[in-house]
This record gives C-alpha cells, structure tokens and sequence, in this order.
C-alpha cells in the first residue's frame, strides 16, 4: 500500500473538485484530487454553458479567466418566447449591469486543471475502487481515502476530506444511514439536448414554452448552437434522428415575426433526466459535500455548476480560517451558509422549470395559467426584475 499525506482530500475533478483545489492553493493549503475517469474524459464532457457574474469574476480574480475572457460570451439578458412571440428580458437594465458568460462547462475544467497541474498540484486520473473512512464524528484516526490506481492500493490520509463527487459518487452514500436528510422531486420529463456546427440564430438564449413542450436555444460559440427539447425521460434517443429533433425544434421555436432556425450537422446529443434534490446537513464529521454531490436542479435556471462553485467558495473560505487561527466556526457554519443560497436556487430553477415545461396531467386551466405568468414575468418590471437578478446569479452569503 503506498501511503500519501495531505490537508485536504478531494473526490471528484469536476468543476466542484478542481476549483476547491485552486482556492485552497491560493491560500497556501494542501490539496490532492482523486478522480475515477481519465483527464481526456472529463475534458470533454459536455455539460453546462452558462456562467454567473460571480463565477466568472472568481475565476477572473483568481487567475484562470484568460482565455473566459477572451473566448467567453458575455450576454446582457435572456428571451422568452411564447403564443409565437419573443420577449427580452434585459438584465443590464434590470440587474445592476451584470451579465453571465457563455464558457462551456469543460472549458472551464481545462483552465482549472492546467492551472493546477501547472502549479504542481495533484490530480490522479482514473483511479478505481474509491472509498473513504475515519471522516466521522468521532474517529480517532484521520480521514482517509483508499483507491487503486493502475492496480496499485493507495492510502491518502488528510486533514478532511471534500466529497466533490457528483450526483453519483461514493462520498454521500458512505455517510451513515439516518444522518441527511434528503428533499427530492423527480420531473415527468427529461431534456434532449443536441450540439449542432450552425451560427446560433439568436444572439442570447431563447427559452421556449409551446403546446409541444419546452425548448431551448443556447450556443457555445459564434459557429456552435446548443438546443434543447423537452422530452419523455423513457424516451430513446434512437428514435430521435437528427431530421426530427430539427422538425421539433423549428414547431416550438417557429414566431410570427420571419425569425429563422439555421441547420448544421449534429455533433453530440444525448437525453437528460431532471430532477430537484437536497441533502442536509451537507456535512459529517471530518466530509464536507459539495456541488451536485450534495444537490442537483433540474438546468432551466442554469445553476448546477454555478452553486457548484458557491459551495466551494464558501468551503475555502472555512479552511483557510480553520488552518490561519485553528477555528472552526466558519466549518460548522459551512453546511447552514450554502444551504441558504442553494434553497433560494432551487426554488429559482423549480419555478423556471414549472412555468416552462408541460406536465403530463395538466389541463388548459394549467397551460392558460402558465402562459399568464410567463405574460407577467415579461410584463411587469418587477417580476422580470426579479428573473434577471436571480439568473445572473444571487450575491454571495459568507456566513460570518
Ligand atoms: P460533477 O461535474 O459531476 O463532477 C464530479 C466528478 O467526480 C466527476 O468528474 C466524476 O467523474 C467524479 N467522480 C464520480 N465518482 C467518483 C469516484 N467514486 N471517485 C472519484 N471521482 C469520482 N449547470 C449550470 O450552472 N449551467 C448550465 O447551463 C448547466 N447546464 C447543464 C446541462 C446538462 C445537459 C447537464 C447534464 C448539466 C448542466 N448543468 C448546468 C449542471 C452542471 O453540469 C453540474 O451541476 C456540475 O457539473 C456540478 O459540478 P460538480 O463538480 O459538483 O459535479
Ligand atoms: C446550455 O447552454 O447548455 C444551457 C443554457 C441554459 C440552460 C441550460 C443549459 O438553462
């Protein structure tokens, strides 16, 4: 067994994992990262698009926003469409001038973990058989991870460990039974998403609710469309060939106005399932969980990576305070102060996520019920004032 040492023990290389590891470099505190897919894998998943003011500006502050700055696309608000019609919602008018970045999520990875291995930090790719112990309340030893890496048995003790694992990792489910709590609602649909080599036909997003169901047009650059449909989560994606995920788009997109959809070919789809969970606490002993690892919203609020960060942020903040003058407060604050933020974004993406999709079982009350809201959400300033300050992200709570 090769035995490693370090202060904080990190599972998981998504953006959780890795931008903990770069703020705690920062701080001057030591940091491993074990991750179970390979570093090629992770950089090219594709997943989320849209970045928050503050994501970026962390990421800007703390030197990995170069190429976000010169690659990313900064828009000043969001459409909503809806009975064939298009309405802006202004966020540099409605949102003190703050706007979100479009910067593929695995952009974002490849900056974090060039920038950490260029600092000498750890990160071992594909490692098999991950399981972590001692993190629990009263533990006598020090927490530690045990993985196998190239068929090698590794033992990482630490200081704490960060479960930054994902929906699907171990850390959550190695905490015993009966400590969390969990809050959960699983959606009736799912999203059938598609990477397309066409200019995006609008210059900022465009979140559609038609008799069909949802849509979506989003990009991730000036010569890459992103589009999303509402679909049944049982739905197989062999049954979608590219003609007819156009065909749908173009029903739910079409307006009055002669807005076209432009074509390319399809370079990635894949479906989506949707659901809203929570855990609470977000901590055990010596295990802090963050990111989707201790939560997930479905992605109409565009949010999962961004509270993502949020946790993280606020969980670095707590170690740098816990290793510059041995308190804890802010640690056992940790778990309260994210929960804050994360139940105001669940709400957020649950509410855009209900005025938007069709739910099986719905009548027309429903559906004239929902086109009313989304009539007063781009009607009244206040409604859309409250959409745009929660999508370009709600500041942060230190918890102090
Ligand atoms: P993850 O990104 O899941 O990272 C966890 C990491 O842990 C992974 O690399 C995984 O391989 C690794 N891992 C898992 N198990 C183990 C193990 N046993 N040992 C070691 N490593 C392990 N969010 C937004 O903010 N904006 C959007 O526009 C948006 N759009 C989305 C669109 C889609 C289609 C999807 C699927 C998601 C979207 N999200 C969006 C959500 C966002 O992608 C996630 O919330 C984000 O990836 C969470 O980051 P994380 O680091 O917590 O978890
Ligand atoms: C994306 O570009 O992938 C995207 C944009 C907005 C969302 C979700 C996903 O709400």
């Amino acid at each position: 067994m090769k035995n490693m040492r370090t202060q904080i023990g990190i599972v998981g290389a998504g953006p959780a994992g890795l931008v903990l590891s770069h703020l705690l470099h920062l701080e001057g505190i030591e940091s491993v990262v074990i991750e179970n897919r390979s570093r090629q894998y992770v950089e090219e998943r594709v997943r989320a698009g849209v970045l928050e003011q503050g994501t970026v500006d962390m990421m800007v502050e703390t030197g990995v926003g170069e190429r976000l700055k010169r690659e990313g696309l900064v828009h000043y608000g969001v459409n909503l469409r809806f009975s064939r019609r298009t309405h802006h919602i202004n966020f540099a008018e409605l949102a003190g001038g703050q706007g979100i970045t479009i910067y593929a999520q695995h952009e974002v990875i490849k900056d974090l973990s060039n920038a950490r291995l260029a600092a000498g930090g750890q990160i071992f790719y594909e490692v098999e058989d991950v399981s972590v112990d001692n993190f629990e309340p009263h533990s006598s030893s020090k927490p530690s991870i045990r993985f196998r890496k190239d068929g090698e048995p590794y033992e990482l003790t630490s200081d704490f460990i960060a479960g930054c694992d994902g929906f699907h990792g171990i850390c959550r489910p190695s905490i015993p039974s009966g400590v969390l709590e969990v809050f959960e609602r699983v959606y009736p649909f799912a999203w059938l998403g598609i990477l397309a080599e066409a200019p995006p036909s609008s210059e900022e997003l465009i979140y559609a609710y038609h008799e069909r169901g949802f849509a979506l047009l989003s990009m991730r650059s000036p010569t890459i469309s992103r589009l999303y449909i509402q679909c049944s989560p049982e739905e197989d994606i062999l049954n979608w060939p590219d003609a007819r995920i156009w065909e749908e788009l173009h029903r739910r997109l079409a307006t009055d106005d002669g807005w076209k959809l432009t074509e390319g070919p399809v370079t990635q789809k894949g479906i989506t399932p949707m659901r809203s969970f929570v855990i609470e606490p977000m901590q055990y002993g010596k295990m802090f969980l963050a990111g989707d690892a201790a939560h997930i919203v479905p992605p109409t609020g565009a949010k999962g990576l961004n509270l993502a960060v949020a946790d993280v942020r606020v969980l670095a903040r707590a170690f740098s305070e816990f290793y510059k003058s041995g308190r804890t407060h802010l640690l056992e604050e940790y778990s309260r102060t994210c929960l804050r933020r994360v139940w105001k974004v669940q709400r957020f993406s649950w509410w855009m996520t209900s005025m938007l999709h069709l739910f099986e079982g719905d009548n027309a009350f429903d559906q004239r019920r929902q086109l009313a809201e989304l009539d007063y959400v781009t009607g009244s300033r206040a409604a859309s004032q409250s959409l745009a300050e929660n999508y370009v992200g709600l500041p942060m709570d230190w918890g102090s």
